[in-house]
């Protein structure tokens, strides 16, 4: 499952590897540049780049929209994210069986298995949360007053931060945590180098990667069987469908979706929005002077950076998208970030504004039966951060190199050096 990208393309030809090569995610200035003049001069556009069958991306927040939440004329398929066609050879070829978490799952098969654990995600129960969110977050605000005035804030908070976040729910013991978070990002950052670890190549990281999640949550499965507990592992390892436990990889995908899905994404989410509220800290004072302020904030962050870069959606039979026939089986990729900078929808997108009206119509979380499982945790952790360190910090500034991780998939700030005082 190896793939050797060309140098990274420049010329305005090459811009099909803008949502396919890595590299290009790690200048996201440069990146929205560039799509923000397809978006306005074509709205979607056609890829037809040697190794990828031939699909559409759509830029349009509308287009976006309306094929999201057309859940029976588009799927999702086992082929929901983007990667060469060798790839999917390869798969087929090894015998292995294809994925099949809720990402890859259509029509009633994703419903029974999203209302697995639907109640868990729904508002008040994750209300309920909130302390143990707020204790969590006072770790965080402790270890960065212990590092004394000077951090990588991707690193030291906001990675282990909501990592703790969603493991506290599943039940994941604090000790493994080190575990998780090199397996999610030898699943969602593998094409990052940094993230590579001893591995050859990413395909071989990714599929080493999950030989280890299946390992270790197989335990845990035995585990909550055995002694359940009030946590979501015990949710996953007793769920049923029409009175079944689910299957063994049923339930392994299950565990994997929630595990990977809930954290570098939120985890982007934050070290995005720090580093503009760190380049403009007057935003981060006005929501200390008004502290509700933070609810739309949060909205904001989330949009702005746009950590979950693409799915995408096949058509189950011909379909009209922008003006464009699409025929039975064709496929379309529905392009986040290019939606929540769409002026047609946001007043001067490309401005990071924490007061913006139209904040809360961000398409960051998707839309339609597969919309975020867990966007109200995700914005619960985001506010609890930006909250309390609206109100702590005295000064805060970037100061050194902000870096990027390389992925087409799901992707942001991993490294924020910042300087910063406590009141
Ligand atoms: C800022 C943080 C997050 C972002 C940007 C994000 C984004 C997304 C997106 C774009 C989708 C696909 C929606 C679609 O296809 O229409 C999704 C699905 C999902 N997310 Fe999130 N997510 C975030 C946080 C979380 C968290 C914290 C959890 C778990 C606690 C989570 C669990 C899931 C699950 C399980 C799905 C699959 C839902 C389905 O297919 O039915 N996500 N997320």
């Amino acid at each position: 499952m190896s793939v050797t990208y060309p140098p990274p393309p420049t010329h305005a030809e090459a811009r099909g590897a803008l949502f396919y090569d890595p590299r290009l995610w790690a200048d996201m200035d440069a990146w929205h540049a560039r799509v923000r003049e397809l978006r306005e001069t074509e709205g979607i556009v056609l890829v037809d780049d040697p190794g990828y069958a031939p699909f559409h991306v759509l830029l349009r927040h509308s287009d976006v929209f309306a094929v999201s939440r057309d859940n029976t004329g588009w799927l999702n398929t086992a082929q929901s994210v983007l990667g060469p066609d060798s790839d999917w050879v390869e798969l087929v070829n090894s015998g292995m069986p294809p994925p099949a978490s809720l990402v890859q799952l259509d029509g009633t098969k994703h419903r029974d298995h999203r209302q697995v654990t639907n109640d868990w995600f729904k508002p008040a129960v994750v209300g309920k949360r909130q302390p143990r969110i707020d204790q969590i977050c006072d770790e965080f605000i402790t270890k960065m007053r212990d590092l004394g005035g000077s951090c990588d804030f991707a690193k030291d908070i906001a990675q282990p931060y909501t990592l703790r976040v969603i493991m506290d729910i599943y039940g994941v013991p604090e000790e493994d945590e080190h575990l998780m978070l090199e397996l999610t990002q030898g699943i969602f950052g593998a094409a990052d180098p940094e993230f590579l670890g001893d591995a050859d190549d990413p395909g071989q990281k990714l599929l080493a990667s999950i030989m280890q999640f299946i390992q270790y949550f197989n335990e845990l499965t035995e585990d909550r069987r055995a002694c359940p507990a009030d946590d979501l592992a015990s949710v996953i390892a007793n769920g049923t469908i029409d009175g079944e436990l689910m299957a063994d990889q049923e339930r392994l995908w299950y565990y994997i979706i929630v595990a990977t899905a809930g954290h570098d994404t939120t985890s982007f989410a934050l070290s995005g929005g720090m580093e503009q509220l760190a380049r403009q800290p007057e935003q981060l004072w006005a929501i200390r002077d008004e502290p509700e302020l933070v609810v739309n904030a949060a909205e904001e962050v989330i949009r702005y950076t746009t950590p979950v870069r693409h799915f995408l959606r096949w058509a189950a039979e011909a379909r009209r998208v922008a003006d464009v026939e699409v025929p039975a089986g064709g496929r379309v990729l529905l392009c986040y970030p290019s939606a929540n900078r769409d002026p047609a929808v946001f007043t001067d997108p490309d401005t990071f504004d924490v007061r913006r009206p139209e904040a809360d119509r961000l398409f960051s979380f998707g839309g339609g039966a597969h919309f975020c499982l867990g966007a109200q945790f995700a914005r619960r952790e985001v506010r609890t951060m930006l909250g309390r360190l609206s109100q702590e910090l005295d000064h805060v500034e970037v100061a050194g190199d902000v870096s990027y991780a390389q992925s087409h998939f799901v992707s942001g700030v991993k490294h924020l050096p910042i300087e910063y005082g406590f009141r």
